[in-house]
């Protein structure tokens, strides 16, 4: 019986591997620059730390988590996102208790799992990158995050990337403005998709970004007419910041996200050509959700980025991680005696910090050459029973196959770095 990973999963192979550390080298060193220090959290955390933040009638709350009771009975949840279980730890480990005033600014890498329906771009695991900036309500923060996304796109070599920004409000003025859109869309709720009439009720601001519904959607107010005058000064603000941070943006009055937590600014970069969902990444500002979770009132602002959307958007352009250089030593054993001496010498190099192998499978000189060519390795070293016992090895370049004599005890001064 041959198993299958589970649908919506992928493998990292080796192969594929130097493309997923390109991309996570590039965000740590970013995140290091910008002073965002690294969290990891439990893959799994209590269900309801995600009911109370994402909200239980979005789609992820109701019906995308993967749920589990253990055998203690609690109830607990994979990690469905990871803004909430940032904001635990940050509370958990009192980051916030160190210096009031300063802004704790965390960053990770993680999978993530969403019990979603599997197409191009869209996994039941994959991985996010993420910065939180918790502790400060200026907007030039927003702007930051922002600019950190963009920037790092840039990095990665993405380009025709949208920057779409919104502001969904905070509760002084949302909650009217829902009831507005309530009594606009009630007349046409027939002509809206099964979705939206159940988000009507559930969850009014969603019917904003249904696709489906684009058409009688373009009857709807709009929220950023109805942002109370905080609200309005803070997107002013952040507008003004990017400008300066010469971050190219576009004012999207559709983008509402789908989890409950957002306050004021809403994000999301776009790009063509990785599947249906065009969302590279996205993120906004969560003002109440330090507080849901237990805290004092404490704003925050933060940004999620699918790797694996990254990955394929490099892959559209064309763009690959430079692969590795040769490097390392392949030790070539002939005959029996040699074996032992070829497998003292390969972790002699190893502990010395060289890459270093020799063939488990005995093959011929022939055989085992070729093999350290396609790895990839810089230099072979030939280890025969002459070799032994004069104490002179022939160490070749895999290169160029030019071969030289070196004594054994100089052998590690003579590599190539
Ligand atoms: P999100 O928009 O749900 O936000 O996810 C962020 C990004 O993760 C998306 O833009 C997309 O690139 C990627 N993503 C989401 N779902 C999938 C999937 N099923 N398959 C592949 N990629 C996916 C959040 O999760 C928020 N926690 C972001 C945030 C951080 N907001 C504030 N701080």
């Amino acid at each position: 019986m041959l198993y299958k990973r589970p649908i919506g999963t992928q493998d990292i192979i080796p192969d594929t591997v130097g493309e997923w550390r390109y991309v996570e080298e590039a965000f740590r060193s970013l995140a290091d620059r910008y002073g965002y220090g690294e969290v990891r959290t439990p893959i799994f955390e209590d269900t309801d730390l995600f009911l109370r933040s994402v909200g239980k009638e979005t789609d992820l709350g109701s019906k995308e988590m993967y749920t589990f009771e253990d055998r203690g009975q609690r109830s607990l949840t994979l990690r469905a996102e990871g803004t909430a279980p940032a904001v635990r730890a940050y509370l958990e480990n009192h980051l916030d208790k160190t210096d009031k005033e300063r802004v704790v600014k965390l960053c990770y890498l993680a999978p993530i799992f969403r019990y979603d329906r599997p197409q191009a771009g869209r996994y039941r695991q994959h991985h996010q990158c993420g910065i939180e900036a918790i502790g400060s309500s200026d907007p030039a923060l927003d702007a930051e995050v922002v600019s950190f996304a963009w920037n790092f796109y840039a990095a990665m070599g993405l380009t025709g990337i949208k920057v779409l920004l919104n502001s969904v409000g905070c509760p002084v003025c949302a909650p009217g403005y829902v009831l507005k859109l309530q009594e606009t869309m009630k007349t046409s709720l027939d002509t809206l998709c099964e979705d939206c009439q159940r988000r009507y009720t559930e969850n009014p601001l969603r019917m904003l970004d249904c696709k489906v519904c684009r058409e009688p959607m373009q009857a709807a107010p709009r929220l950023v007419n109805e942002l109370c005058e905080e609200c309005d000064g803070h997107l002013d603000q952040v507008r003004r910041v990017l400008d300066a941070l010469d971050v190219p943006f576009e004012m999207d009055y559709n983008i509402v996200r789908g989890l409950d937590y957002y306050t004021k600014t809403a994000f999301e970069f776009q790009i063509q050509g990785i599947g249906a969902q065009s969302a590279l990444g996205g993120g906004g500002r969560y003002d109440k959700l330090v507080e849901k979770c237990g805290g004092h009132p404490t704003p925050g602002v933060g940004l999620g980025m699918g790797i694996e959307r990254i990955l394929l958007a490099r892959q559209n352009a064309g763009l690959s991680a430079a692969p590795t250089a040769r490097h390392g030593v392949f030790v070539v054993a002939l005959g029996d005696a040699a074996w032992l001496e070829s497998l003292k010498l390969v972790q002699e190099l190893r502990l010395a910090g060289v890459r270093a192998d020799a063939d488990y499978r005995r093959r011929s000189m022939k055989a085992q050459l070729r093999f350290a060519d396609n790895e990839s390795f810089a230099q072979a070293v030939i280890l025969g029973e002459n070799e032994i016992a004069s104490g002179i090895l022939g160490l070749k370049n895999l290169e160029n196959g030019e071969q030289v004599e070196v004594p054994r005890a100089e052998l590690l001064e003579r590599l190539t770095p």
